[in-house]
């Protein structure tokens, strides 16, 4: 393997040749976006932290869907937010919340999209937290049930994946055990398994209004320094009965995706969170980097790391660049 014998160069010299030899692709049928939906008719709000992004109520959701479908996306993320917040986080398992009410209007829609819904109580919470708190800490196994019943409110309304992000020990078998006893035995779990305590959240927390009023979420989300704890979380979560695990963020946990992907067969989503989202609109903005091929490059990333999904809000722009 030494020049100049061998010349790398050569598979490099012309775009066909450098299509023959490529070893990773990115397509849209892995691509999962983000939406936010809200209670009431006839809203789009745009969100100031996340550009291009808006609270939608469930009308204009459906609407909305529609579009994402047109474009080749073929599962949209929903995140809620509640007409009033309370210290369960009580509207998170009603069956008007507005993600309850969006799965049935875009069900109604756009039949064949895949609906995930993001299951937790932060933005339900008045004091922010993940989960309910006793003595100031956020209790785990009372939290399980309550994201147990939100589970089961959004599989009747017709969601297809249940996507638990709060980063409770046991959620997982908890949940999947109320939806078996509902019956809801095809509804399939997305695990947010490795969910570090990251900066990179900050401009969905404004987006979600899911700041925690007091203290920070570092005794669930997991430390940034840690990598072995990431395969025992995912190891758990497979065996709890996740169908989907999921890294996040993505792009500052690319070692963490290869890690998950050479030792478990079970496929992987990589999310491309809010900060990396809008560290890179920022840099576009700024004139700084070009927009469409830093989009494309690290979406590419991804899928070189092992991701099977990628949830990202570039989901629309990245479907219209590889269309
Ligand atoms: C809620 C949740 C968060 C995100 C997804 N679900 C925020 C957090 O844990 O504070 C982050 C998504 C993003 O930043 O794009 N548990
Ligand atoms: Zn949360």
């Amino acid at each position: 393997m030494s020049y100049p014998v061998t010349r790398p160069r050569r598979l490099r010299k012309t775009a066909p040749m450098r299509r023959l030899v490529r070893e990773t692709s990115l397509s849209v049928s892995n691509l999962v976006y983000p939406l936010f939906v809200c209670p009431g008719v006839d809203i789009k709000e745009p969100i100031d932290s996340m550009a291009d992004c808006f609270h939608l109520s469930p009308d204009n959701a459906a609407r909305e869907a529609k579009e994402v479908a047109k474009l080749g996306i073929g599962a949209i993320l929903l995140f809620g937010t509640p007409r009033k917040k309370d210290a369960f986080g009580s509207e998170a398992s009603s069956p008007d919340s507005a993600v309850a009410e969006a799965t049935k209007r875009i069900k109604d829609a756009v039949p064949e999209l895949l609906i995930a819904t993001d299951t937790c109580l932060c933005a339900y919470t008045d004091h922010g937290h993940c989960g309910v708190i006793k003595d100031g800490c956020v209790e785990n196994d009372a939290t399980c049930e309550l994201l147990a019943a939100m589970a089961t409110t959004h599989a009747k309304a017709g969601a297809d994946i249940i996507a638990p992000s709060d980063m409770m020990d046991g959620r997982v078998g908890v949940i999947r055990k109320a939806l078996d006893r509902e019956q809801l035995t095809d509804t399939a779990i997305m695990a947010y398994s490795v969910k570090y305590a990251s900066a990179y959240y900050g401009p969905f927390r404004h987006a979600a209004g899911s700041a925690p009023l007091q203290g920070d979420r570092r005794s669930y989300q997991m430390d940034p320094a840690n990598s072995r704890e990431a395969l025992k979380e995912i190891q758990m979560d497979i065996e709890e009965g996740a169908d989907i695990v999921m890294v996040k963020p993505a792009l500052a946990y690319l070692d963490i995706v290869r890690m998950a992907k050479d030792a478990f067969e079970t496929p992987i989503a990589a999310y491309n969170v809010s900060g990396e989202y809008m560290m890179l609109n920022a840099a576009a903005d700024a004139g700084l980097i070009d927009r469409e091929s830093g989009i494309l490059e690290t979406l590419l990333s991804f899928k070189r790391a092992g991701a099977d999904i990628i949830i990202t809000y570039f989901a629309k722009t990245a479907a219209q660049l590889l269309s």
